[in-house]
């Protein structure tokens, strides 16, 4: 059951596509005053939800604010990442669960249980706003009920299910030739290499710099020949220069954002001086979308959309200022608090609160401020190129994935977790923040497997692959100066070619949990907690997820463990694999255990009753053999498992059409 309320004349974001009838103003669960919403919490409540945050699966005892931020530091303390995803469910024991959306562009701050441990309050920075009530029998009925109303998720190609690799960055073709060959002749499965913001001439979208890639389109088709696609990067900053063709379009038609007297408000980013091009105008939109042709017609079918909260390094008027003030402190002495006025102020440069009140957009035919639009510009970049994708390429689907994101977008591309560290605590962060995701419809998703900044080392990196093997989107990545981390670039080769190898056999059943979970708006990526809601243990385990239907993961996630405990909230069967072979099966009843786990391992466990298809081994997708699956179960004769498959390109698939039963 649904309930939606409307106060003051909320802008339409276009998260919602299916809306129910506005009912009065007296919401059902929480108390209203102003723009504050209240509730006490039992002790028992778990809250899950808000999507791309940091700390637990049940979101309890901290504050997060929905203001999408180029945020490289995810510590616990941080309380905004990239995206805004006002969605979240309360589960009590005992009583029904329920569920809240706020839709509105607006800042956000919500404080579960940080100023008072039972109170969660809600704040919003205005007063228009749409506010949605769900009930329902168990979390996943809310999340359906949710998912519904707004739409179906973006399916990505089935290639994009294979391992990707990416560096800031690979500078040439040789370069990209070299990660190829390495992976290939190591055996190590790859589908993608990442091309990250190298690859364009002096940081421009869509060019290339000639001098690095001066074959561009025949390592495309090189690299296709290998069965490697291309991803290229696309940022939300197009560089100011004469004679570059998109800079000079979006000027002569005015698609660029303007600042208060009607001049294209310039900002700092990668290339320097840049405009941002006005997503929010519908026909800005359409022409910047249109332009990733330019990479299309040279056979690249995958993109990532980048600095899209957006972020700003200055804007043109601070820079400007802060040089001048600079001056004033040449020559005075700098004490306390002089030197940190003066550090603070060129650091103060970087996503100036009043650099995003400074400039404006043309949303239909209203001017607005970007501040009052702020967390919906990630949303309308990938939606500018997704509405072009479905124009230009109607008949496959166009990989892609965003950095910022509002709900809503869940249905133009995926998104990946933004610039995490080689941080052992991030690879737990990675699991918590996947069915947070899924329960907003972001099921495409994934971290920087090994970490982004920070150097990785051998057994971080297996680890983390230990997980990511998971993950729908499976991509290692790391930055600029950081020590190489590519499955190659350590000693066990063999080990990374074993865990990656894993998951071109598990691919039948992972990508047939992901389209069903997709097509039926459902989760992809579960906690305990939404199976087994009554198990108090279960309720609380926050290293543990259930993928799909039949298998719970348990990844280790320490350095130097052997292993870890697993909680079995029923009886479960133990396959273990070494590299890509089972190496034991073995059944175990409920409750706490030990298991030992070494670094070239895979440990997961079957539920009762279920059954995981199994694939051989593969070193890209399009090898995969589906007709010959291996069936590790844990059921009895009759047990039946729904395999669903389809050509991997096909963009609006139905269900029933592709759906196979497998007797055991
Ligand atoms: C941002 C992205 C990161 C990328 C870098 C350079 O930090 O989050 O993934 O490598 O920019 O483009």
């Amino acid at each position: 059951m649904v309930r939606r309320y409307v106060f003051g004349s909320p802008l339409e974001t276009d998260a919602v596509i299916k809306k129910p009838e506005a009912c009065g103003s007296k919401t059902q669960f929480f108390e209203k005053e102003g723009s504050t919403l209240r509730y006490m919490m039992d002790e028992e409540d778990i809250v899950y939800g808000l999507g791309e945050n940091v700390r637990g699966i049940n979101k309890r005892g901290w504050i997060y604010v929905s203001n999408c931020t180029d945020e490289p530091h995810h510590h616990e303390n941080t309380s905004s990442l990239y995206g805004a995803h006002n969605f979240l469910i309360v589960a009590g024991k005992g009583k029904r669960p329920f569920g809240l959306f706020l839709d509105t562009p607006d800042k956000i701050a919500f404080d579960i249980g940080y100023t008072k441990h039972s109170l969660l309050e809600i704040r919003i920075d205005g007063m228009d706003y749409e506010l949605y009530e769900f009930e329902g029998e168990t979390p996943d009925e809310i999340v359906k009920e949710f998912r519904e109303m707004i739409g179906l998720p973006f399916l990505p190609p089935k290639w994009a299910f294979g391992f990707g690799q990416c560096r800031w960055s690979y500078r040439t073709s040789q370069e990209v030739r070299e990660v190829a060959r390495q992976y290939r002749e190591n055996h190590i499965p790859i589908d993608s290499i990442y091309l990250d913001i190298d690859y364009m001439e002096r940081y421009k979208d869509f060019t290339i710099d000639r001098e690095s890639f001066p074959d561009f389109e025949a390592l495309v088709s090189e690299m296709k020949e290998q069965g490697i696609h291309l991803v290229p990067i696309i940022d939300a900053g197009v560089k100011i220069e004469e004679g570059y063709d998109t800079y000079e379009e979006g000027v002569k038609n005015g698609y660029f954002c303007k600042d208060e007297n009607g001049e294209d408000f310039v900002v700092g980013v990668w290339p320097g001086r840049c405009h941002f091009p006005d997503m929010l105008n519908d026909e800005a939109r359409r022409w910047f979308g249109l332009k990733y042709k330019f990479l299309l017609d040279k056979g690249i079918d995958g993109f990532w959309n980048d600095m899209n909260e957006p972020a700003i390094f200055y804007s043109e008027r601070r820079l400007k200022e802060t040089f001048d003030k600079l001056e004033e402190y040449r020559d005075i002495n700098l004490d306390v608090k002089s030197f940190f006025a003066f550090k603070d102020m060129v650091a103060g440069l970087e996503k100036n609160p009043e650099d995003y009140r400074s400039f404006y957009h043309n949303y239909r035919g209203e001017r607005i401020r970007h501040d009052k639009v702020h967390n919906l510009f990630g949303y309308y970049m990938t939606r500018s190129a997704g509405e072009a994708f479905e124009e230009l390429e109607p008949d496959r689907r166009i990989l892609m994935f965003s950095r910022s994101s509002y709900i809503g977008m869940h249905r133009y591309g995926g998104i990946w977790m933004g610039d995490n560290k080689s941080w052992w605590s991030h690879i737990l962060m990675n699991l918590k923040m996947l069915p947070s995701l899924n329960m907003c419809g972001f099921l495409y998703t994934g971290a920087d497997i090994g970490g982004f900044s920070c150097d990785a080392t051998e057994d971080l990196v297996l680890r983390w692959l230990s997980l990511g093997i998971f993950t729908p989107l499976m991509r290692n990545h790391s930055c600029d100066g950081t020590r190489r981390q590519e499955a190659y670039a350590f000693e066990d080769t063999e080990a990374f070619a074993g865990i990656i190898g894993l998951r071109y056999r598990l691919l039948p059943y992972l990508y047939s949990e992901f389209m069903k979970a997709v097509l039926k708006n459902e989760m992809y990526a579960r906690p305990l907690g939404f199976v087994w809601g009554e198990d108090p243990v279960a309720r609380r385990t926050e290293d543990q997820l259930m993928i799909g239907e039949s298998v719970m993961i348990a990844p280790v996630y320490e350095q130097n463990a052997a292993g870890r405990t697993v909680y079995l909230p029923e009886e479960m069967k133990l396959v273990r694999f070494g590299g890509t072979e089972i190496t034991e099966e073995r059944e175990l009843p409920a409750g706490h255990h030990y298991i030992e786990v070494a670094l070239d391992e895979v440990v997961i466990f079957i539920r009762k009753g279920r059954i995981l298809p199994l694939a051989q081994t593969a070193e890209k997708v399009d090898d995969v053999d589906w007709d010959t699956l291996e069936l590790i179960h844990f059921a009895q004769p009759g047990a039946v498992y729904e395999l669903y498959d389809d050509d991997g390109a096909e963009r609006h698939p139905k269900l029933e059409e592709h759906i196979s039963e497998i007797v055991l």
